[in-house]
């Protein structure tokens, strides 16, 4: 296995996403939880998208030097094309965009050109019609368990509906693809969308929000796999 290689599709995986952990001490952070985690969320936000700004590819390239897990870039920006080429080289290894900002095809595409692993996101009111013409093209479906823009709000349990739609589908055509969920997972909720289909799990709070980030990272991946079918 490379240093950034994403493991096999369908696997479970838990990506603890940065966005909760104390961004003075990141590099610490992130290795703390190292052994207890499979990739490393990184969520961008560009105060358009969504109504908050994070980070951007300095951040992850200074993470690069601390990390050798596959990073998962989420881009919550209105015009994620203009910055993939950079996420790339500061060290990202799978950047996923958002299906509600338009141009998908190309954007995947770009992705795709430049060597990334491609993920297409979904709000928790977009409909799963607007994502399956892409599945044949992606590596990694996100639906959103939370309306994008900030960590630490409630698990939207009518998404499941999605999950299990998505997961049919790609059963059923044998697709290579990752169904990754993100908002409100934790010990309880993880298990309920890992029981859906999904089976990466995005979780800042009930990772680097708790005492003890690296114990919650395997109370979490136990939860997940009490689960899993
Ligand atoms: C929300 C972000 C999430 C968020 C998850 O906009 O995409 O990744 O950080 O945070 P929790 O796990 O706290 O809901
Ligand atoms: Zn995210």
């Amino acid at each position: 296995m490379t240093l950034t290689d994403a493991g096999p599709t369908g696997a479970l995986r838990i990506a603890p996403s940065i966005l909760a952990a104390d961004f003075g001490a990141l590099a610490n952070s992130v290795r703390e939880i190292d052994s207890e985690t499979d990739w490393l969320h990184v969520d961008v936000m560009d105060g358009h998208f969504v109504p908050n700004v994070s980070i951007g590819p300095p951040v992850v390239e200074s993470l690069r030097r601390y990390s050798s897990r596959f990073f998962d870039c989420h881009l919550m920006m209105t015009d994620p094309g203009r910055y993939l080429e950079a996420f790339k080289k500061a060290g990202a290894d799978g950047c996923t965009v958002h299906v509600e900002v338009g141009g998908t095809a190309s954007l995947i595409n770009d992705a795709r050109s430049l060597g990334l692993r491609v993920g297409i996101a979904a709000n928790p009111d977009t409909s799963f019609e607007r994502v399956a013409p892409f599945l044949g093209d992606i590596d990694l479906l996100l639906l959103m368990t939370v309306f994008p823009g900030f960590g630490g709000q409630s698990f939207m349990g009518d998404v499941m509906t999605k999950v299990t739609e998505a997961r049919r589908e790609i059963d059923a055509n044998q697709l290579d693809v990752d169904i990754e969920v993100d908002g409100g997972i934790d010990v309880v909720t993880a298990p309920v969308a890992v029981g859906a289909g999904a089976n990466v799990l995005v979780a800042g709070s009930a990772i680097f929000g708790r005492p003890a980030p690296l114990e919650a990272a395997h109370a979490l991946r136990e939860s997940a796999r009490s689960a899993q079918r």
